[in-house]
């Protein structure tokens, strides 16, 4: 069964809530429909019902909530947000305007547990997703920073294997040590647990244990040695160049011994640059499919889109957001 099939398998064995808060977006009405009919989830949907049965008459929407933000009572929402947010400022006048924002709506399903996860960036900019879920639901407990991978189906006959897991590649900019050992941590477990593959980490670098000198380099040493402290069972290694992460040759000559060096399956980027032309490279040059950004280290599962993303790519995040949660 091909891992997307699995995750669909495994999401409909859970069957969660997942809010899409872009509820008047086609694609997204569209998806909601075949989300539905699948059973991969109970889809809410946040938008106005009128707007949303005009703009796709011949969808089914039995089955699927919509709630309104403009008619909806949404004074209990806009209490908590005040709550949370207060010591950073906010008023209670705004925090009323900001939970009929879809997307500070959508995080506060969330938050109260009305919904199990959220999906949206159809229509919004990665930093428009995330900023309220990064201000309101917040960091697992342990963790500290918020960050995404992108799980690679390589193309058949790909010499390193079927699937990798690549992190960050679309939200920390410029990560600090301890952040990339929280990517770095991250990734592992969305291997496991979406991927379903046993994680070696790579550190990528432009140096191979101590083949080049720079502040750049040393923050990816330091980064691999908090790993090993903060998750010591993983198998990690750093800093290596993505050659003697990935072929078997270069690894045994450049970091000998290593559990990981030449047969890496899960890329750890430096920064944002490195991490989003990576998986772009790879994407376009290789042929290999990208899915994600899947967002890791919320205390409940958020996920954006790409505003180019079809029905289903919905779907499949859908799905694996169920999975997250
Ligand atoms: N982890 C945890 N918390 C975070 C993180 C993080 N990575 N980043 C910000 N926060 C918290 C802050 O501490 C702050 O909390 P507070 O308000 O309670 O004090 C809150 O989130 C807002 O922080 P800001 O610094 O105001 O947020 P910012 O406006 O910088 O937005 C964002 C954060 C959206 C993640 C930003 O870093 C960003 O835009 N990243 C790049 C996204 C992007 O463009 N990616 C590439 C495209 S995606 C693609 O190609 C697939």
């Amino acid at each position: 069964m091909s891992l997307l099939n699995s995750i669909k398998e495994k999401a409909a064995k859970s069957y969660k809530t997942i809010v899409l808060a872009e509820g008047e977006e086609e694609r997204v009405i569209k998806a909601a429909e075949k989300i539905t009919e699948q059973k991969l989830a109970k889809i809410v949907l946040i938008g106005d019902e009128k707007v949303i049965a005009s703009k796709c008459p011949e969808v089914c929407l039995d089955g699927i909530e919509i709630i309104n933000p403009n008619t909806a009572n949404l004074d209990e929402y806009a209490n908590l947000l005040y709550e949370l947010r207060k010591s950073k400022g906010l008023e209670l006048d705004k925090a009323k305007q900001m939970v009929k924002n879809n997307l500070y709506l959508g995080v506060m399903l969330v938050k109260t547990g009305y919904c199990d996860g959220m999906v949206a960036g159809a229509i919004n900019s990665t930093g428009d997703v995330l900023r309220p879920a990064l201000q309101i639901i917040k960091t697992a407990p342990g963790i500290s920073t918020v960050s995404s991978c992108f799980i690679m189906i390589m193309p058949e006959g790909c010499k390193y294997g079927d699937v990798m897991v690549f992190g960050d590649c679309a939200v920390n900019p410029n990560p600090t040590a301890e952040q990339l050992a929280s990517i770095a941590i991250a990734s592992a477990d969305s291997a496991k647990k979406i991927a379903g593959i046993d994680p070696r980490v790579a550190m990528l670098s432009f140096s191979t244990k101590g083949s080049a000198k720079h502040e750049l380099v040393d923050k990816v040493v330091q980064a691999t040695a908090l790993v090993k402290e903060l998750a010591p069972d993983l198998a990690v290694d750093g800093e290596l160049q993505a050659d003697a992460a990935l072929v078997a040759s270069v690894g045994a000559l450049k970091s000998p011994g290593s559990e990981v060096a030449g047969k890496a399956n899960v890329l750890i980027f430096p920064d944002l640059q490195a991490g989003n032309i990576g998986y772009k490279l790879v994407q376009r040059l290789a042929n290999a499919e990208a899915i994600g950004p899947i967002c890791q280290g919320f205390n409940k599962p958020v996920n954006d889109l790409s505003r180019g993303c079809s029905v289903e790519d919905i779907v499949n995040v859908v799905a694996m957001t169920a999975l997250q949660s």
